[in-house]
């Protein structure tokens, strides 16, 4: 590692991991020494693919590494399984949120720890009791404790998988990618909870792209690159330039330049759309070469707005029109998402994992579903119209993988033009 990491002079480490690897068919961790001190936020940077999530389940005894040892509070440290580093005061909110979809809010926060009564039987009083607390730390206190944790928004999901990593005692928290879901309301009442978990000398490591959280956060920033960690050092040293060279090892010189946008005619009308109870009587108009935002709370319907748009919910009312070239808005039929595609409207979901991919089929596949007819002669797909297709996309969207036959849960995006 090319860089000294800076020690605090006040408190011993917690955790310290020693020339972690891993290899799968490939390595993609080597030789990975951090120190990690009670109270301290230290932020886990670095691109798609860098091995951050690896790192991290290592930590929380998820993944077994293939070279390295670590140290936790002072002794050896070799977690088998999650329940093992649990044990152990170590804890972490997972990418993947790690939920169950068909048990309630409040068999979810409590799975391991169910209160129970004399005679042995689940305590649903306390239980509920239990679970409203742990909920209105995260200010999720308008949620029932008994709702199936399967019929909640993602972003509430999100929130119901950090308030289960707050309960108990903990010694270091790993944070990954919790914030990807939420919004600026559900951030401020994370960072709240980090302040406390601080305040008590929790350590915790904190991974995000928003550069900006991390600085808002974080006292030092460690930086993955390839499996490899490149830099770490004090946040109040890292420009955000800095840290985005860092990450994709060279400048990225001047932002990407959007040109000049040029507005033209109302291109998408939206009238009246209502499922009850979540949206009612939403109208608006979008012109072509505008980019209109849509804002809200998580649970404001703003997702349910879009599916209703897309066909993939039946709306009570309303109306999509789309214009044509010089003429008005005219309302188009859409009861599907298919229907959505043959207009022209494309969804990007906001749960991509859940809903917008085939994790278990290749890229290409995944990439031509949308556009069947554009790579197939009489209802056959043409694999060679479907590669082309493929590697196309692949191109333009820089997507890693180890080709286009490589199944979609495999493969990352490079993210150095998210920025
Ligand atoms: N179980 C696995 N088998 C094979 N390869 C894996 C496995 N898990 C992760 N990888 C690979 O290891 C590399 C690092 O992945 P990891 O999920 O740790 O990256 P990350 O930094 O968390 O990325 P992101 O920002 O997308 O979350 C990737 O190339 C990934 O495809
Ligand atoms: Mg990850």
């Amino acid at each position: 590692m090319s860089t000294p990491i800076p020690s605090l002079a006040d408190a011993p480490p917690v955790l310290c991991v020693h020339g972690i690897g891993k290899t799968y068919a490939e390595p993609v961790l080597a030789d990975v020494s951090l120190e990690l001190r009670a109270g301290e936020v230290l932020a886990l940077t670095g691109e798609n693919g860098a091995g951050k999530s690896t790192l991290s389940k290592i930590v929380g005894g998820l993944v077994t590494p293939t070279a390295g040892s670590m140290n936790l509070g002072g002794a050896a440290y070799a977690p088998a399984s999650r329940k093992d580093a649990e044990a152990l005061g170590v804890r972490m909110v997972m990418q993947e949120l790690n939920l169950l979809p068909t048990l309630s809010v409040a068999e979810n926060l409590f799975l391991n720890r169910l209160p129970r009564n004399l005679v042995g039987w689940i305590d649903r009083a306390r239980l509920r009791e239990n679970a409203r607390h742990a909920m209105a730390q995260v200010g999720l206190d308008a949620i029932d404790p008994d709702t199936l944790v399967g019929t909640l928004g993602i972003g509430h999901q999100q929130m119901v998988e950090i308030a289960r990593n707050l309960i108990g005692d903990c010694r270091v928290l790993i944070l990954d990618e919790p914030t990807a879901m939420l919004t600026a309301r559900e951030v401020d009442l994370l960072f709240e909870q980090v302040e406390r978990l601080k305040a008590r000398g929790v350590a915790l490591v904190y991974i995000s792209h928003r550069l900006e959280e991390l600085k808002r956060i974080a006292r030092r920033a460690a930086v993955l690159r390839d499996g490899r960690l490149v830099h770490v050092d004090e946040m109040a040293n890292l420009s955000t330039d800095r840290l985005v060279t860092l990450m994709v090892g060279r400048d990225i010189g001047d932002r990407i330049d959007l040109g000049e946008r040029r507005i033209g005619e109302v291109a998408f009308k939206v009238s009246g759309m209502t499922r009850e109870p979540v949206v009612r009587d939403v109208s608006f108009e979008v012109r072509a070469g505008e980019i209109f935002g849509i804002s809200g709370l998580i649970g404001a319907g703003r997702t349910e707005l879009m599916r209703l748009i897309y066909g993939a919910d039946r709306a009570d009312a309303g109306s999509v029109s789309l214009g044509r070239e010089g003429g008005t808005p005219e309302p188009v039929a859409i009861a599907s998402p298919s229907d959505a595609v043959k207009h022209g409207i494309a969804l990007i979901t906001e749960d991509r994992k859940g809903e917008g991919l085939l994790l278990t089929q290749p890229i290409a596949a995944n990439i031509s579903l949308g556009h069947l007819r554009a790579v197939s002669s009489k209802g056959v797909v043409d694999g060679r119209r479907e590669a082309a297709l493929a590697r196309q996309q692949i191109d333009a969207m820089r997507i890693r993988s180890a080709g286009r036959h490589s199944r979609c849960r495999n493969c990352r995006a490079a993210t150095s033009r998210k920025w």
